[in-house]
This record gives structure tokens, C-alpha cells and sequence, in this order.
């Protein structure tokens, strides 16, 4: 099963489809599909969208933490989880045989330990980080199952945003921001208020087809006995002979902010497509926007939740509006907004709201087609209107 942030699934569906695997199911956040432990490891290293690669082990029905114990009890955990390693447990757990879901981690943490304690002579550490080998409890009403977290740490955290400026984007729906646009890849991609850069990183890093895990030195997999090292190395080694080292395209990134420029780079430079992206430090109106596209502007403006006021804002809503309308004809511009009064001060007419969720706030990529006609149409239409918030 591959988790993702919620909504994003219609994305991670299609990414798990490209890479050659069945797509079995989807949910709200998940996408199931079938494969070997080593297939975990491709998955690991090239979805953009997912934030965990999980492995099935067991599953049972129960309604009772006994009978969970002795269910996993029964897994053969000493082939997978070193007796001198680490291991972490995070869970989801919502069943009414639990006053408090963490008793469920409990148990399964109790079961895990005592099971290699007994088979092995001694016991491994167990915490929360999961930095380690890691282990995932899903238990929902009286069904329960079991996996190894083959990814540890969420995919999201690619390990080259070390620089967050204000209100970052989290890196996973970055990724499904852009999918959704529809981007080429061959178009141009601008990026005006970049902050720490990671809209345009992320374009970068899809252009050149370079696999997002390459950022990364630390999977769960890595921690766990039946880890393929030499296999790793070889998926490794493709996915680099895969990247290309050009773009058939423009990226370019701006922000008003020198500090956020600063730190664009550098996540940039840790990413490894410095070079792919053109950074600069102006005003948005004052992007360098190639003349008639075509191409995608990608605006992340704030909106009002953990930064500034809303009435602050307004006018600056307003201008992103003439800025499309004005200077990017051609082009399809996009904002990702969480705030419905703000989207209203665009004043353009959206083709198409496209819903996602930032952590739990509900939020819009709104698309405005810009041709020549953008410039006659009229302030006030909402691109909410049509469908409440
Ligand atoms: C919500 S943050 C963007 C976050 C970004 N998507 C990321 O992942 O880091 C908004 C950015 O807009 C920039 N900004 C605010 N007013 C601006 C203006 N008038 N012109 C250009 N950038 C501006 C801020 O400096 C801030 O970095």
C-alpha cells in the first residue's frame, strides 16, 4: 500500500501506473498495488507523490489488543528486524477496542520485542524517530494490518530542503501541484514568489527525470535484514543513467525577498538543478516572463493563514490577476490558494478549480487560460463561485 497526503491519490495512481506496476485500489490517500519487497525499493526512489511505501505483512481481524498481540506475535519478525537494530512503530488506529489508539502501538511494539527477544536472545531498541527500521500499524474498527515502512521517513522529506523560507510547500504536493497543470516539461515553467523554491525544484527535478529519492541517503528499507544492497545500487545507478543533464525548457524563480532567493538556491544546489532554474530577486510583476508562452506561471501567493492579513493581501491578489491577465498571455496560469475570499480578488475567470488540501485546509489550484480575449474579461467573476468553498 502507498500512502499520500490527502487528494492526492488520482496522482500517485497515475505515477504507480507509469512505473509499470497494477493499480488494485485507491482511496482518499492511498494507492494499493502488488509487488516484492525489492519492488518497494523502485517505488521508494521514484514517486514524487507518495509519502510512505508500505509492505504488507499480516492482516486479522480483531477486536481485542490480546488478540492483536498474539497476532503479531506470530510474525516472523526476526527475519526482517535485526536483534542488535532500531525499530519505530507509528500507527493509525481508530477502533472502539481502544480507550487510547497508543495502546494499539503499545502491542504492537510488545509483540515485536517479545517475539525476538524469544527467537534471538536479545532485543532490539525501539523509539518514535523513524530513522530506523520502521513499522506500520492500521487498525480501523476490528480489521487490523501490519507492514514494514519501507520508507521511514515520508518521501516528502527529500533531504534537499534543508532552507525553508516562509510557509514552504510541502515537496509531495508540490509534485501533484504540478501534474495537475499538465506541464510538459517542454513548456516554460515560471515560478514568481518562489520563497524556498521548492514549486520550481520540483519542475526541475521532472524535467531532467531525475528520481526524487536520489536526494535521499535514508530509507526504512536500509535498516531491515532482507535489505538487497547490491540491488539498491543498481536501481540507483539506472535511475542516474535515466537523468538527463539539460532541459529542453525554461524554469524560471523569483521572490521579492533576497533571504528567500538565498535559500532557493541553496536547496536548489542540494537537489542538484541550480543550473536548471533561473532565480531572481524582484517584485512578481517584475518576472521575466518570455513573450507568448506557451508554458504554466505558477503562483503560491500566502493567504492569510500563517502569514499576513487577509485585507492585506487582497490588493496583492488583485495584481497576481493583472499580472496573468497583462504580461502572460499565452501562458496558463495557476494560483494555490487556501482562501476563497482572496481567489475572488483575482478577478479572473478559472477553466478549472482543482481541489487539494494543504495538512487539513481545504485548498484550490485555480487555472485561467490566458489568450488575448483574458485582458476583456470581467473583474468579479469568482472561480469559487460556481462551487462554494
Ligand atoms: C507562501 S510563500 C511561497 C512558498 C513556496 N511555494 C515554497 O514552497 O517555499 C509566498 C512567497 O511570496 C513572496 N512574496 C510576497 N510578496 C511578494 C511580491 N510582491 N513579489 C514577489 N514575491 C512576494 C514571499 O517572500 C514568500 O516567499
Amino acid at each position: 500500500m502507498l500512502t499520500c497526503p490527502k487528494g492526492i491519490a488520482p496522482y500517485l495512481k497515475d505515477e504507480v501506473a507509469a512505473l509499470g506496476f497494477p493499480v488494485i485500489g485507491t482511496a482518499e490517500a492511498t494507492v494499493d498495488t502488488h509487488g516484492t519487497f525489492d519492488d518497494t525499493m523502485k517505488l521508494n526512489l521514484h514517486l514524487r507523490t507518495a509519502h510512505r511505501v508500505l509492505f504488507l505483512l499480516h492482516e486479522f481481524d480483531t477486536n481485542h489488543p490480546d488478540t492483536l498481540y498474539r497476532e503479531i506475535v506470530d510474525v516472523p519478525w526476526e527475519n526482517y528486524l535485526k536483534a542488535d537494530g532500531y525499530f519505530s512503530v507509528h500507527s493509525a488506529v481508530s477502533t472502539d477496542a481502544l480507550r487510547d489508539p497508543r495502546f494499539g502501538t503499545l502491542r504492537c511494539k510488545d509483540a515485536i520485542v517479545d517475539r525476538i527477544r524469544n527467537k534471538c536472545g536479545r532485543r532490539p531498541d525501539s523509539g518514535s524517530e523513524p530513522l530506523g527500521a520502521a513499522v506500520f500499524l492500521h487498525w480501523q474498527d476490528n480489521h487490523a494490518s501490519v507492514y514494514l515502512d519501507t520508507s521511514g521517513e515520508p518521501l516528502s522529506r527529500r533531504g534537499y530542503r534543508k532552507n525553508p523560507f516562509k510557509a514552504p510547500m510541502q515537496e509531495t504536493l508540490a509534485a501533484a501541484a504540478i501534474l495537475a497543470t499538465t506541464w510538459n516539461k517542454k513548456e516554460i515553467f515560471i515560478n514568481p514568489m518562489c520563497g524556498s523554491g521548492t514549486l520550481a525544484i520540483e519542475a526541475a527535478l521532472m524535467a531532467l527525470r531525475r528520481a526524487p529519492g536520489l536526494s535521499r541517503d535514508n530509507f526504512g528499507f536500509m535498516h531491515l535484514k532482507i535489505f538487497n544492497k547490491a540491488r539498491w545500487n543498481t536501481l540507483t545507478k539506472e535511475a542516474w543513467r535515466d537523468t538527463g543533464s539539460t532541459l529542453d525548457t525554461k524554469i524560471v524563480a523569483t521572490d521579492i525577498d533576497p533571504e528567500a532567493i538565498v535559500a532557493a538556491k541553496k536547496n536548489a544546489r542540494d537537489a542538484g538543478v541550480e543550473n536548471s532554474i533561473v532565480f531572481e530577486v524582484c517584485d512578481f510583476r517584475q518576472t521575466p516572463v518570455p513573450h507568448g508562452g506557451p508554458g504554466v506561471v505558477f503562483f503560491n501567493p500566502e493567504y492569510g493563514e500563517r502569514l499576513g492579513l487577509e485585507a492585506e493581501l487582497e490588493p496583492i491578489y488583485t495584481a497576481i490577476g493583472d499580472f496573468l491577465k497583462k504580461t502572460c498571455i499565452g501562458y496558463r496560469g495557476y494560483v494555490f490558494t487556501g482562501n476563497l475570499a482572496l481567489a475572488k480578488k483575482i478577478g479572473l475567470k478559472s477553466s478549472r478549480r482543482i481541489q487539494f488540501f494543504n495538512s487539513n485546509l481545504e485548498c484550490r489550484l485555480l487555472e485561467f487560460e490566458l489568450y488575448e480575449g483574458t485582458q476583456q474579461q470581467q473583474r468579479g467573476l469568482s472561480p469559487w463561485d460556481q462551487e462554494g468553498p
